[in-house]
Parts: C-alpha cells; sequence; structure tokens
C-alpha cells in the first residue's frame, strides 16, 4: 500500500475525512500527538488499527468528537461533571472515561463499559473530525512500545506502507499525550497525567481529584501497564534537585562517568546544561515542564537516529505539568 500525503488545504481534508468514512486509516494531528484514526463505527477498520500498530487488543482507544453533541450520542449516562469539564476544557487535551451506549462497538473499548472520548482542539483536527462527521477512534500514530510521533515525518517513518494516508499538520504544540479522567469511579480519578493538571481539573469539580494506582495488576486504564514511550536507547534520568548548579553538576559527572565506560551519550536537557561532554545533544529549550512536554518525545527519537547507547536526561520537578512529563519519563527510562 502506498501511504499518501496529504496537505491542509481544504481539498485534502476532505480527501481525508473521505477516507476514515470509507473504513480507511489516516493518521492526522492534535494538539498533543498524532493519532492513527479509524472510523469508530467500523469493527473492520478498528481491527486494523490495533494490527498496524501492533497493539495488545485489550488496550482501549480514544475516540475522537467535533461536539458535545456527538459524544453524547455514545454516552449511556451523562455523568454530572462531564458538561463543566467539557465547557472548560473542550477542545483540548482532556478525555474523559464514562458508560457508553450499544452505539459503541466492543472492538474499540476492548469489551469494557467505558468508553474514552475527546475533542482535540487545532484547527485542522476540528475540520478533519467535523468534515467526517463520524467518531474516530485513535491511538497515538506509533508503532506500539515507540514513542508517540510529534510530527507527520516521525508518523510516516513509522507507518508508511502500511496505512492510507498521514495528514501533514506541522509539529504537535503540546507534545505529550491527553489527560485520561475516568468519570465512572465514586470520585473522579485521573487515569493519565496530562497538560490538563489535577489542579486545572480541581479548580472546576472544587473536589480533590486522586490518580489511579498504576502499579497494580489490574491498572484502570488497561494501557499504563504497558513499557511506553520507549527509546531504544537506554534512558537515565537524572533525579530532580532544587538547587540546579547540583544538578548540572551531578548531570556532566554522569555524563563522564558513562562515557568513561565506553558509552556512546546522547545528552536530552535544557540548553543551560549544554556542554558536559556528551556526543550527542537534544535541546530541552528554556527547560520549563511545557517545553520537556512539547520537546520530549522528538528528542528521544532523534538521539535514537543519532545511534546513542544512553539518552541522559535531567528529571523537571514533579509538580502541575511536570507530574505529566515524569510519568513519561519513568515510563520510558529509570532514575540513575
Ligand atoms: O492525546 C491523546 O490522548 C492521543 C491523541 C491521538 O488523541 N491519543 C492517545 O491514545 O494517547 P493512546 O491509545 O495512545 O492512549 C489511550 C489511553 C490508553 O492508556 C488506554 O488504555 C486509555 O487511554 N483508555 C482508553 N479507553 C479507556 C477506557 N475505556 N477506560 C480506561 N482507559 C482507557
Ligand atoms: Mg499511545
Amino acid at each position: 500500500m502506498t501511504t499518501r500525503i496529504l496537505h491542509t488545504t481544504p481539498e485534502d481534508i476532505a480527501a481525508a475525512a473521505e477516507l476514515l468514512r470509507r473504513g480507511e486509516l489516516v493518521a492526522f494531528p492534535t494538539e498533543t500527538v498524532y493519532g492513527l484514526g479509524a472510523n469508530a463505527l467500523n469493527e473492520e477498520a478498528v481491527r486494523q488499527v490495533y494490527e498496524v500498530k501492533g497493539r495488545p487488543t485489550d488496550n482501549p482507544m480514544i475516540v475522537h468528537v467535533h461536539s458535545g453533541r456527538q459524544a453524547r450520542e455514545l454516552m449511556q449516562v451523562v455523568p454530572d461533571l462531564f458538561s463543566q469539564l467539557t465547557d472548560e476544557f473542550w477542545p483540548g487535551p482532556l478525555t474523559l472515561i464514562v458508560k457508553h451506549n450499544a452505539a459503541v462497538p466492543d472492538v474499540v473499548t476492548a469489551g469494557l463499559d467505558t468508553v474514552a472520548l475527546r475533542m482535540p482542539d487545532l484547527h485542522v483536527t476540528r475540520a478533519l473530525l467535523k468534515q467526517a462527521n463520524i467518531p474516530v477512534a485513535a491511538p497515538s500514530a506509533n508503532l506500539s512500545g515507540r514513542p508517540s510521533p510529534t510530527t507527520a515525518q516521525q508518523v510516516f517513518d513509522d507507518l508508511s506502507g502500511r496505512i492510507s494516508a498521514v495528514l501533514y499538520g506541522g509539529a504537535c504544540p503540546v507534545g505529550i499525550e491527553s489527560t485520561v479522567l475516568d468519570l465512572t469511579s465514586p470520585e473522579p480519578m485521573i487515569l493519565r497525567p496530562g497538560t490538563v493538571t489535577r489542579e486545572d481539573i480541581e479548580d472546576v469539580t472544587q473536589s480533590r481529584v486522586f490518580f489511579a494506582e498504576t502499579d497494580s495488576d489490574r491498572p484502570r486504564s488497561p494501557g499504563m501497564k504497558y513499557r511506553h514511550y520507549a527509546p531504544r536507547a537506554d534512558l537515565r534520568i537524572i533525579p530532580w534537585n532544587e538547587d540546579q548548579e547540583q544538578m548540572l553538576r551531578g548531570t556532566c559527572m554522569a555524563v563522564r562517568r558513562y562515557r568513561s565506560e565506553g558509552t556512546l551519550i546522547g545528552l536530552l536537557a535544557p540548553e543551560a546544561f549544554r556542554g558536559c561532554g556528551e556526543q550527542h545533544w537534544y535541546s530541552l529549550g528554556a527547560g520549563l515542564a511545557v517545553d520537556y512536554a512539547r520537546l520530549l518525545y522528538s528528542g528521544m527519537r532523534q538521539l535514537d537516529e543519532a545511534g546513542v547507547d544512553m539518552i541522559l536526561c535531567p528529571a523537571v520537578e514533579e509538580v502541575g505539568i511536570g507530574v505529566a512529563v515524569m510519568n513519561r519519563l519513568l515510563k520510558a527510562g529509570e532514575l540513575v
């Protein structure tokens, strides 16, 4: 199969929408990461997504919608907080878990009685979903186990020849996957942290919001049990330290120590850390948590391409968006 490259012109968006309607697989940008889309009402199309990604079939998919009304058409009951949360955060990087009705095929939800719903925010994505006018099941458009793609080229590298088209829409502004919030538990519960933070959600719910225990054997969000987002290189994280001078020294020491063992090092770090003696470098800009989020996956992929044995990355403080960043880093690697 030749994978078509489509652009953000009205004609190409219409073509992408038509392909989705017909049950073909189309990768498209969202504000978080690229998604691999299929008509959520077409079981065969959804089955192909699992196959193409090499995704375990017990890991359900997020269904993308263009309106609150389209979301409600898939729901059995509308949870109390649904409207308040969608008024505040949709379109945007918040996925809501709700009980679904019979319209949603089992293959989308891996047989669960709940479905994950999200309204993505990019103009091109909204135009695509509106024109397709079907709910679109879409996991991140990477091969299972690889870092999520944040550019169309990365999607193409992973999936060329296996899907009908890639809609080229530039780099994703957020860079890590959406926050997943379960609205079916007695209290809303964060199953996957993202850039919509616990505090952001608490401001709306006016009650404490907790993170689900993800280390158990039966995680609430099936995807959380898999090793994820991992580069091929060994990823080692330098622990957070309030004293940035000390963190810089610790990072440089780690670079020297591993180098002396003959390890080819790629340093993935804020600009201020550059020049520790690393052989390869990828800048995380100013080093705010949002910079980490935006650049992290691209950095992992690029350093992998450079062929490094080890990627060293300083931690960020685990507050606000830093919670989501550290969640992804710790899934991909380990602290030194
Ligand atoms: O930002 C995002 O969310 C991106 C873009 C493309 O929208 N999508 C994404 O999809 O990250 P994926 O498939 O890589 O991750 C979906 C996560 C998985 O951890 C999955 O287990 C969880 O959502 N999930 C999906 N349906 C669920 C359900 N019914 N109950 C609990 N967790 C669910
Ligand atoms: Mg994924």
